[in-house]
């Protein structure tokens, strides 16, 4: 079936945003996230220092590097330079497209073991006029987070949470596609726990391949979407170790085979809390063994946060006056990850960044609650 006449520019934006050796910066972390990073690295999370530090990304040249676009948080896509040129105009003249985080974070299932940690996502309600509102002011496409936590003892995660999460998923896809923005699907399988590569393997099939037949079901464009899954690694607390770059892109290569339709353009991963450069080893492991194999019919790129970042917050929280510093480091991670992309990464070479291993890992990112202490009303706002 041919796609619709206003879906091929969809398509034309997501072949362009997946393009060979391009990738994604994930810097649309909400106010309550990226603060807790600003206050770790000694800073004030207020609007203007959120800005300041948006700023050093997308006024360096990031595009040259391979960064095809920028995913923001609300208030960063209303938020402009020092010199007052907006950060949309900012991107957009270095051929990065802007695009936006549209999902209002998570939340328990109602009426649920609020102690299971297992969740749905917000701000379906308000979705239509707020798209149509960030493409007037420059989005082109526009991300959505599921969270789904691995816990085989306890059959995490639950057929519930992956049906309802793979139905907002969809149903978000469909009204963004409506409103003329590509939609990046995240079905973020979390990393917390001690699952085996097995059984992340078997959870991300269930979840992804569920996400999918809702894509397909509620009538999404597929050639004009892009995913944004985890990779298949061992949960973070998982015996033995981190997994070798070949495992994962092995375990990583086979789910996406068997549940990924060719028509999506780009499988574009997140970080969820592999050290910086472990992300680049193994996306680069990834496109290795997808080249050697010839049966990857998607671009294998990546939509990282914090593997683009931390490096650069790093130095900047040192010194504000190393801002010239940090920008190089913001281009010099991106340019890492697109020679991941193509492959061609050197593997034996030492990896930019200047965080230590473990320094991403958040434990629970995706489930901040309840605590004995803190009422289950003010534990429900999940941010993300
Ligand atoms: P990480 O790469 O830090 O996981 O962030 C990606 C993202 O956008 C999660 O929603």
């Amino acid at each position: 079936m041919p796609i619709p006449a206003d879906d091929a520019s969809l398509a034309e934006v997501a072949a362009a945003l997946a393009a060979p050796g391009k990738g994604l910066l994930a810097s649309d972390e909400s106010v309550g996230t990226i603060g807790k990073r600003l206050e770790k690295a000694g800073l004030v999370n207020d609007e203007e220092t959120r800005r300041a530090y948006r700023e050093l990304f997308y006024t360096a040249p990031i595009g040259k590097a391979g960064i095809s676009g920028a995913i923001m948080f609300k208030e960063t896509l209303q938020q402009a330079a020092a010199d007052g040129t907006s950060f949309v105009d900012c991107l957009t003249r270095q051929g990065v497209m802007p695009g936006i985080k549209v999902d209002e974070g998570l939340l328990p299932f109602e009426g649920h073991d609020l102690a299971t940690g297992e969740t749905s996502t917000r701000g379906l309600d308000t979705l239509a006029a707020a798209a149509a509102g960030y493409r007037q002011g420059g989005a082109r496409f526009a991300k959505w987070r599921a969270a789904l936590r691995v816990d085989a003892s306890r059959g995490f995660p639950s057929e519930r949470a992956v049906e309802l999460n793979a139905q907002q998923l969809a149903q978000y896809a469909a009204v963004c596609q409506a409103a003329g923005l590509v939609p990046i699907v995240e079905p973020e399988v979390l990393i917390d726990g001690t699952h085996s590569a097995a059984e992340f393997g078997a959870a991300s099939e269930r979840v992804i391949g569920a996400t999918v037949a809702q894509l397909w079901r509620q009538g999404v464009a597929l050639e004009g979407c892009l995913l944004k899954p985890q990779m298949v690694i061992k949960g973070a607390d998982a015996a033995g170790g981190r997994a070798a770059p070949e495992e994962v892109a092995a375990a990583t290569l086979t789910v996406m085979r068997r549940v990924v339709p060719a028509a999506i353009p780009g499988i574009m991963f997140l970080s969820g809390g592999q050290s910086e450069e472990e992300a680049t080893l193994n996306l680069n492991a990834i496109n290795v063994m997808a080249q050697q194999q010839g049966k990857a019919p998607w671009s294998l790129s990546f939509s990282y946060g914090r593997a683009l970042q931390a490096s650069v917050l790093k130095i900047w929280s040192a010194d504000s006056s190393r801002a010239a510093e940090a920008k190089q480091m913001a281009v010099a991670l991106a340019a890492a990850n697109a020679a991941a992309v193509r492959g061609a990464y050197d593997a034996a070479g030492k990896h930019p960044s200047v965080t230590s291993d473990s320094s991403l890992r958040e434990a629970f990112r995706g489930w901040h609650g309840p605590t004995a202490s803190a009422p289950a009303a003010a534990a429900a706002a999940v941010a993300q």
